[in-house]
């Protein structure tokens, strides 16, 4: 029904004017050196600033200014354009200055043609100078359409009025001629696809239509309802679709998050259907694809800008027009911040005993928060689903952003009080490491093979779309060093579930004509499947009890990585890893840890590393503890081994004499008495900070307090006797395996008085 009102609205428009494509100011399609112009007032305001939409900075310094931009003192300016062919030119498009501050917009302007550049011909409306009325804004596109199409190879604008300073960017609308030759540029595309715009009825029907056709691998279902009460509808491709198979990893594709970055959308409609199509024509790649991952495609999570996006069409939408949803949001970093506890924990040394480095919980009231209706679904949908990986589909730059996508705040501690340790850790940050995540090899090889299989995105002759390349023309970059944000989908999903998200900027024009859907296809199609496939790179397995039964919720620990991640519902896990030997320990409440060996190779398809886990005594021991009150069992300690104290003395107290060396023992043992009465101190003041408000603590003195503690906790499980000191330390301790009170309870360690006053010399360096 809707096609054929839409056809028959058609029929009843009188007179068709010729509808041309953008010539590709906006893509950057059409190239620096085909954009010209009779001055620029600054460096940065060069002709080929001039391009619709194009971002500048403010800065009056920098080089990227907002729009091309005329030195004032000239007359007849012009601005022009070389098609490097003959074609059929129908309008022109333009835009004002991009500026927080100034509104500059040309308001009137004369248009000619040339075949050469040297003769040029206005356009003409019979009478006189055709004018065309131009701007009244700065961000709003205006369409200036000819009334019938001039062939030509250049093109110029021609200001005759303005409001502040002359500045302008412009598309133009051309269309081929049949005779010339092919551009390189145009694809003939090798797939029978629906290479078409959808809105919200559109897609719901052609996701029908691709169920209906694979009925066997597809299935419907919605992730939520937006504020406006539109469905975020989710494909799920996979040979069991509907139900999670254990040992099946499950992969997600997003985008929509802003409604006018539409071009996202398309790609997974047609990714839709071309999993579909090749599962039928039994294409060996897709079939193992479709077999070997759950693959779940949402293309509109903001379904209701889109609907604004799409009204207004591609070209004349400005910059911003559809970006938030309709309460306002910008969905993709309306996300609760985790980095924020994850680093404040880190600073106090916390991690992981106290505070996890995976699966950081939600604070209980993050729901009163300002979340979006969406962000809510979308959240929601992240924790009932056991994601591995998964990209949000963007644009606006054509590169791929890996997390952290927040920076990470640099700690200013004044020198005096702080321990080796600790100074390291910040010049590490400083240095900018920290805005890495765990896991940044693994993200960069993540963002390395979509952005290389890509046709165009490591094309550096083209340079970024805004600015500089920030990519070195590797087309990956790091958000957090790029352009920061706070509260972003990566980063939540990277803390708070198992799925590592990038994000994927497809291109310089967000809501791309109709007709570059196949060039953007050719693109990107490549892309698409081999990321799905990188979800079979690294260990998988399953964690089971002696009886067999899986155990879900234990967490999985590579050595050297400071980021675990969790079993799902059956047991199961997927680390994804680069290729190499780890050594990987599975931990879960009530069990004793168990580590293997772990190789990862360069084949494609993840390593199997299952763990069988046998109960451990901790119930037990909790039950005696209680017995005697939570209080320590104190031992006696045992002869005096004073060789061990003499090996760890610092080299700076050479025996000579025995006289010299008396003096010497004498002075170490005071200074370590000293040593241990401070530290004593220190942990009652810690343990009273900790058991009333633990993420509050914020002085200098209890940070270093709970570094110590830490510090003393892990020598725990290899206790080497301590002369001259009555020994606290509790015959259970022994217990413990290294690292293995992680997935006990912490809190409560810190009751039963766990925490051993033994020393080491390692801690000297705290005076
Ligand atoms: C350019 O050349 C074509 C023929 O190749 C001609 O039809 C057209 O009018 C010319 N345009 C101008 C502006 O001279
Ligand atoms: C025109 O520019 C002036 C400053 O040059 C500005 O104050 C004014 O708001 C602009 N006019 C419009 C309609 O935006
Ligand atoms: C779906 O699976 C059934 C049974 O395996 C098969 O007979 C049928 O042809 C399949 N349908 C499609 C559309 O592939
Ligand atoms: C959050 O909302 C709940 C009800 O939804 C309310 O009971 C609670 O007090 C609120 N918390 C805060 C901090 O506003
Ligand atoms: C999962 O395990 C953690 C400890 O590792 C525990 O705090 C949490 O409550 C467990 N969650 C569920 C759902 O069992």
């Amino acid at each position: 029904e809707d096609e054929e009102e839409e056809r028959l609205k058609q029929i009843s428009v009188p007179v068709e004017l010729k509808n041309c494509p953008p010539l590709g100011l906006e893509s950057h399609r059409v190239e620096d050196d085909q954009l010209l112009a009779s001055s620029q007032s600054h460096h940065g305001f060069a002709a080929s600033r001039g391009r619709l939409n194009m971002q500048g900075s403010d800065n009056d310094d920098d080089m990227h200014g907002g729009a091309w931009c005329a030195e004032s003192e000239e007359r007849n300016h012009w601005f022009e354009v070389d098609s490097r062919r003959e074609v059929e030119f129908t309008g022109v498009i333009t835009q004002g200055r991009n500026s927080e501050k100034l509104e500059d917009f040309v308001s009137s302007y004369f248009v000619a043609f040339s075949n050469d550049s040297r003769d040029w011909t206005t356009l003409h409306d019979g009478y006189a100078e055709w004018l065309f009325y131009g701007n009244v804004d700065k961000d709003t596109p205006v369409l200036g359409q000819f009334s019938a199409p001039v062939v030509a190879r250049y093109i110029r604008i021609l200001p005759q009025s303005w409001n502040g300073s002359l500045c302008l960017r412009a598309e133009i609308l051309a269309c081929q001629l049949p005779s010339s030759y092919r551009s390189e540029n145009e694809v003939n595309p090798s797939d029978d696809l629906d290479f078409r715009h959808h809105n919200y009825k559109e897609m719901r029907q052609m996701m029908k239509v691709i169920n209906e056709e694979c009925p066997n691998i597809t299935r419907i279902y919605n992730v939520g309802k937006s504020s406006q009460g539109l469905k975020m509808y989710a494909m799920e491709i996979s040979d069991n679709p509907g139900d999670h198979e254990t040992g099946e990893p499950e992969f997600r594709y997003t985008a929509g998050l802003h409604g006018n970055e539409a071009l996202g959308r398309e790609l997974l409609l047609l990714l839709m259907q071309f999993l579909c199509k090749e599962y039928k024509d039994d294409n060996p790649r897709v079939r193992r694809l479709v077999d070997g991952v759950r693959i779940h495609l949402v293309p509109s999570l903001n379904p209701d800008a889109y609907e604004l996006a799409y009204e207004m069409g591609s070209e004349m939408g400005n910059w911003a027009l559809g970006h938030w949803t309709e309460e306002g949001y910008d969905i993709f970093q309306n996300f609760p911040d985790l980095n924020s506890i994850l680093w404040g924990a880190e600073d106090r040394g916390w991690v992981p005993r106290i505070v996890p480095n995976h699966h950081i919980p939600l604070a209980e009231n993050f729901l009163n928060g300002s979340l979006g209706t969406e962000t809510r679904s979308i959240i929601s949908w992240m924790e009932r689903t056991p994601f591995v990986l998964g990209a949000n589909l963007q644009a606006g730059e054509k590169l791929v952003a890996y997390p952290f996508d927040m920076q990470r705040p640099s700690i200013s501690v004044s020198t005096g009080d702080m321990n080796e340790e600790t100074w390291a850790r910040i010049q590490r940050q400083n240095e900018g490491s920290l805005r890495e995540t765990a896991d940044d090899a693994m993200f960069r090889w993540l963002a390395m093979s979509y952005a290389h299989s890509h046709l165009t995105m490591t094309e550096t002759y083209r340079g970024s779309c805004h600015g500089e390349d920030v990519t070195g023309g590797q087309g990956i970059t790091n958000r957090a060093s790029w352009d920061p944000v706070v509260g972003s989908m990566n980063d939540f999903s990277y803390l708070h579930t198992n799925c590592f998200e990038l994000s994927v900027f497809l291109g310089c024009d967000k809501f791309p004509h109709e007709s570059e859907l196949p060039l953007e296809w050719e693109n990107n199609r490549e892309s698409l499947l081999s990321f799905i496939e990188q979800v079979h790179r690294g260990i998988k397995g399953v964690v089971r009890d002696v009886e067999g039964t899986p155990l879900p919720n234990a967490t999985i620990s590579v050595e050297g990585i400071r980021h675990d991640v969790k079993t799902a519902a059956g047991g199961d896990y997927w680390r994804l890893l680069n290729p190499g030997e780890f050594r990987v320990t599975a931990k879960a409440d009530g069990y004793t840890p168990q580590t293997r060996l772990c190789m990862v190779g360069y084949d494609s398809g993840a390593t199997s590393c299952s763990f069988t886990l046998a109960r451990s005594n901790w119930d037990r021991i909790k039950q005696i503890m209680a017995l005697h009150g939570k209080r320590p069992i104190r031992l006696v300690p045992k002869a005096n081994v004073p060789k061990t104290t003499a090996a760890s003395r610092p080299a700076a107290a050479p025996a000579t004499t025995v006289d010299s060396h008396a003096a010497g023992q004498r002075a170490e043992r005071l200074r370590r008495l000293r040593i241990m009465r401070l530290r004593r101190l220190r942990q009652q003041r810690l343990r009273a900070g900790l058991s009333t408000a633990p993420t509050t603590t914020t002085t200098t003195t209890t940070t270093t307090a709970a570094t110590t503690t830490t510090a003393a906790a892990t020598t725990t499980a290899a206790p080497t006797p301590i002369p001259e000191t009555e020994r606290t330390t509790s015959w259970y301790d022994s217990w413990f395996p290294e690292d293995g009170w992680v997935t006990e309870n912490p809190f409560d360690s810190v009751a039963f008085d766990l925490v051993p006053t033994q020393d080491d010399p390692f801690e000297y360096t705290i005076d």
